[in-house]
């Protein structure tokens, strides 16, 4: 038995007998009704359109206004229900006058259902509220946390199920709604959102926004700060803090031609303008592929455009994700895994076949460390989050294991044939949702039986519905990375750091040395590296993260003051984890980790202290 199904077992008997300790699941009466995770009652009456008109409060940290929501009601609808997570409701109102509402009981991650009785022929309601300053998708940064020290920042995170605590909304990626905003900020700040947005700041502090493009809840965003602009070209920018804008256009200077390779691959991009913004580093996350405006960390910026396959991931959640979209967070390998594919196809045509192979390659590795940390039951694609945080399906295993599951078809028919086949389902289902039951249906009579390729041959159910890796995996191979564990294997054998050859090697390269080390290392070992490749010092984020989880697990105590550097400057959560969790693994390093998490919490997003809170358990 595996670690992690022993781990599956007891925390079931602990379930079992401790009832009392357990969270509140909900009993089928309180059942979220668009499975699993909204209270929505869309089949009733639906979400059409949403107008926002929010004033953005900071010193309140507080936006307050209301939200004008137009719906289509079925033949003897009665109620709206929304979603609703710590706001609060002033008055709710159609054009008959007040609205009688209740607010059902909260539960955490879910929020409560927000019902809203509708006179027939209701076709807009109007909700006048306020968020709570501790609203779990908005961050509220102070001065000290920008780049320019000088103006507070906002910004939002609505994936997965966070939309419902800055908008009252139907929460659910079934439920698609165009929307229109006013937003009135301090008149020295900029506000944008993944709309329609300015490129120029205005005296008044009030920006007006459209999207006419139908969107799930989850893709509604906003950012307000002191914000600028550079074009990359006609269609694409890129938004920034002033003195970050610069670097930030030439690091991403590739969008276009990235662009240029999507279409050419799934079709035209649809959504009108592609910017990117670059946010300060408490952003939890490398990307977030919202509509016309990608947000992205700044740890993206290392100055050699090496980490870029992250705005291609982002790009090309335009076809996969933002335009068919995963019907529920069970189906999110079909956001992921098919945007990790496309992202690498992308790569490949702008980088090179062997720079994909080192993505990939990279990719499996992380695959392959998460399964040793996963209950069975969550390593196949499809998962069942019932009664679940959807955060908890955000593994590696629909990024990549889906990928794979793509490349495999692939090689099964070919790509050209895959690629018609994508082309045709991004047209087809385009603005509309997909089950993973749906995409194994098409996938069988449109590639499948017309290529003769048996179901037992792919071994569908093994990779939609059991733990770890099909014996038909595809095997990545980079031959730069074959020179890469040439170089490793010397030094495992006792050559000095300053004799190996690594002349020009690219950041993908360095982090495959990195993992392809022996193991464990000495700290005599670590110091040779550390001098002649100067690993503490490295200003490329990736290199770092992985460096400073080989200090912790061999205790090289000269990189402790850079781990804890990077601890409290950035809030990327894919960093914050590892670090975080090895430490926890001895007592002196949970009582360092503790230490270094009291200074630096304050300056997280909640989806990142969510996530280490449980590693610490913080506050237990
Ligand atoms: N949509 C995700 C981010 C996300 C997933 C937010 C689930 C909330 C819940 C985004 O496209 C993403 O995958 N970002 C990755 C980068 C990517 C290159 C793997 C990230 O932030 O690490
Ligand atoms: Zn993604």
């Amino acid at each position: 038995m595996r670690l992690s199904s022993i781990a599956a077992a007891t925390l079931l008997l602990t379930i079992a007998c401790q009832p009392m300790n357990t969270p509140p699941q909900p009993t089928p009466m309180q059942q979220p009704s668009v499975p699993p995770h909204s209270w929505s009652n869309p089949e009733e009456a639906r979400v059409e359109h949403l107008t926002l008109d929010l004033s953005v409060d900071f010193p309140a940290k507080q936006l307050v206004g209301a939200a004008t929501l137009r719906i289509a009601m079925a033949p003897g609808a009665r109620k709206l229900v929304l979603d609703a997570r710590d706001l609060t409701i002033e008055r709710v109102f159609g054009a008959s006058g007040d609205l009688q509402y209740r607010m059902g009981t909260a539960q955490s991650t879910f929020g409560a259902p927000f019902e809203i009785s509708l006179p027939a022929g209701t076709k807009n309601v109007t909700i006048q509220y306020r968020t709570s300053p501790g609203a779990a998708a908005l961050q509220w940064l102070e001065p000290a946390q920008t780049a320019g020290k000088r103006w507070p920042f906002l910004l939002s995170q609505s994936q997965s199920i966070l939309a419902r605590t800055w908008v009252p909304i139907q929460d659910t990626p079934t439920v698609r709604f165009t929307y229109d905003a006013t937003i009135r900020v301090p008149k020295d700040l900029v506000a944008i959102m993944s709309a329609e947005n300015p490129t120029e700041r205005n005296a008044t502090g009030v920006y007006r926004f459209r999207m006419l493009q139908a969107i799930p809840s989850y893709l509604l965003a906003i950012a307000v700060g002191d914000i600028a602009f550079r074009p990359l070209d006609a269609r694409s920018g890129v938004y920034a803090e002033p003195s970050v804008v610069e670097s930030a256009a030439r690091e991403f200077v590739d969008i276009p031609r990235m662009m240029t390779a999507a279409e050419q691959l799934y079709g035209p991009y649809r959504w009108g303008r592609y910017d990117v913004l670059v946010l300060p580093p408490s952003f939890p996350f490398g990307g977030m592929e919202n509509p016309r405006l990608t947000f992205l960390t700044p740890t993206l910026i290392a100055g050699d455009r090496s980490l870029v396959s992250v705005v291609a991931h982002e790009l090309a959640h335009s076809w996969s994700g933002n335009l068919v979209t995963n019907a529920t967070w069970n189906d999110f390998w079909l956001n992921e895994g098919f945007t990790t594919y496309l992202e690498r196809r992308i790569s490949e045509q702008l980088y090179g076949r062997d720079h994909a192979e080192m993505l990939w390659t990279l990719g499996g590795k992380e695959l392959r460390d998460e399964f040793d940390l996963l209950p069975p039951a969550d390593e196949g694609l499809k998962v069942d989050l019932a009664g679940r945080d959807p955060d908890e399906g955000s593994t590696q295993v629909p990024y990549e294991k889906g990928s794979l599951f793509l490349r495999l078809i692939e090689e099964k028919v070919g790509r050209e044939k895959l690629d018609a086949f994508l082309r045709r389902y991004f047209d087809e289902f385009a603005f509309k949702t997909m089950t993973t039951d749906k995409f194994i249906e098409l996938l069988r009579t449109r590639l499948l039986v017309p290529n003769n390729i048996s179901e037992a041959d792919l071994q569908i159910d093994a990779w939609v519905n059991k733990p770890g890796l099909p014996s038909n995996v595809p095997m990545p191979r980079s031959q730069a990375f074959a020179l890469v564990e040439a170089q490793s294997a010397a030094f495992g054998r006792g050559t000095a750091a300053s004799s190996l050859a690594t002349s020009n090697w690219s950041t993908q390269q360095w982090l495959h040395f990195l993992h392809s080390l022996p193991k464990p290392l000495t700290t005599a070992q670590m110091a040779d590296l550390d001098r002649q490749f100067r690993f503490t010092q490295t200003g490329n984020s990736e290199i770092l993260e992985v460096w400073l989880e080989h200090a912790i697990d061999y205790g090289y105590e000269p990189a402790y003051g850079a781990l804890e550097d990077f601890l409290v400057r950035q809030g990327r959560r894919k960093y914050l984890k590892p670090l975080y969790t090895k430490m926890a693994a001895t007592p002196a390093g949970l009582e360092r980790a503790k230490r270094i998490y009291a200074k630096a919490r304050a300056g997280y997003h909640s989806v990142s202290t969510q996530t280490i809170d449980g590693i610490l358990k913080w506050g237990n």
